[in-house]
């Protein structure tokens, strides 16, 4: 089965091809990516500080049609050989949710094949299953953090379609802190990526920051006070004169050392409380090096192991939407049709069946 997919839940656009012969004969999954086009409105939006949603949805529609001629180029197919059309219904931006799912309902009308609406976070959180390494597939039931821009979740994945949410953030997602913390450091929105990079270089001694509900018997986080913590760092330096440099190197090394132990930490004692022994780590954040490197040396103490998508694939793309998409049309064959029939908000423990 070829199945298109379309991401346009927030600043990116992502058009995929995704075969799932790969996938059904027990092969890699990764093997059945065709072809992927992706255009991210990062730079766009940087002059604001943060997505504009309005400008969001218009290059969304400039950008569709070029992209989907890119990824059925790659892939050597057209739109005829597809067996279904695949696209994120939510949770996202309305008007930019609402450009993917007309385009993706007209497509699908037009080629009169079945339309899969996915959850953009199923996406993010299946999408480890398409790292380059069949020894390391995690087995059901697993652990998933969720680290997105917009989310941040522990989740036990029973089965594809089978979702329990065990814990969450109570204000900021985790991305969200890091790109509010950089952006008082005077880094340009994103910021997350390059607030790690800037804390490479810091040593986080001499900071006393906090780890917000670290010793919460729960399983939910808090990372608003972190980055107010930060930012009485960053008002004390400037008056004391000290805002230099090594300063802002330290202080991004102390800010992501603490993210780093309350994520990892509330992670363990998830697989613990759960008794899984596969974690899985999905959405922007993972993509952070500090937070990889901490996961990964607790879990192997442990014997738990820890699954990464490609670093390509971990923040929004097209790939995992026509990825779960297309396991979606395998399971059930069913269709969302209604070109306003968005999610904007959108828990992904109501899609188990
Ligand atoms: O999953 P994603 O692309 O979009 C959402 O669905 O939200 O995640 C974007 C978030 C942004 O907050 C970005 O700053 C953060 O992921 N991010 C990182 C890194 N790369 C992206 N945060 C920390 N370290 C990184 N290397
Ligand atoms: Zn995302």
């Amino acid at each position: 089965m070829i199945v298109l997919g379309i991401e346009t839940s927030c600043d990116e656009t992502g058009l995929a091809v995704y075969d799932t012969g790969a996938w059904e004969a027990g092969r890699p999954a990764h093997q059945g990516v065709l072809g992927a086009a992706l255009h991210s409105q990062i730079e766009m939006h940087q002059d604001y500080g943060g997505v504009v949603p309005e400008l969001a949805s218009r290059d969304h529609i400039r950008r569709l049609i070029p992209l989907l001629n890119k990824a059925l180029k790659e892939s050597s197919c057209n739109i005829n050989k597809l067996d279904g059309v695949a696209y994120t219904q939510g949770p996202g931006l309305a008007g930019a949710l609402l450009v993917g799912s007309a385009f993706a309902n007209a497509l699908a009308v037009a080629i009169q094949k079945p339309l899969i609406g996915v959850h953009h976070l199923e996406g993010h959180l299946l999408s480890p299953l398409l790292a380059n390494d069949s020894l390391k597939k995690p087995t059901f039931p697993f652990v998933a953090l969720l680290v997105s821009g917009g989310h941040t979740q522990l989740m036990q994945v029973r089965q594809i379609g089978d979702y329990q949410l065990l814990g969450e953030t109570v204000d900021d997602a985790a991305g969200e802190a890091f790109d509010k913390t950089a952006k008082l450091l005077g880094l340009d929105y994103p910021g997350g990526a390059a607030l790690s990079k800037l804390a490479e270089s810091g040593k986080a001694a001499g900071f006393d920051l906090p780890r917000p509900m670290l010793h919460s018997k729960d399983l939910d986080f808090s990372f608003s006070g972190l980055k107010t913590s930060v930012l009485h760092q960053v008002k004390k330096s400037q008056s004391n004169d000290c805002y230099n440099e090594s300063f802002r190197a330290n202080l991004a090394c102390a800010f992501v050392e603490a993210v780093t132990d309350v994520l990892s930490h509330k992670a363990m004692a998830a697989l613990e409380q759960m008794n899984c022994r596969d974690l899985v780590v999905a959405g922007g954040v993972g993509a952070n090096t500090q937070l990889r490197k901490k996961l990964t040396t607790m879990a192997t103490a442990r014997g738990y192991q820890v699954h990464y998508p490609p670093i390509e694939l971990c923040t929004d793309n097209g790939v995992m939407i026509a990825f779960a998409g297309a396991l979606r049309l395998l399971q059930s064959g069913s269709t969302t049709h209604g070109a306003f029939d968005i999610k904007p908000r959108w828990d992904l423990s109501s899609l188990n069946t």
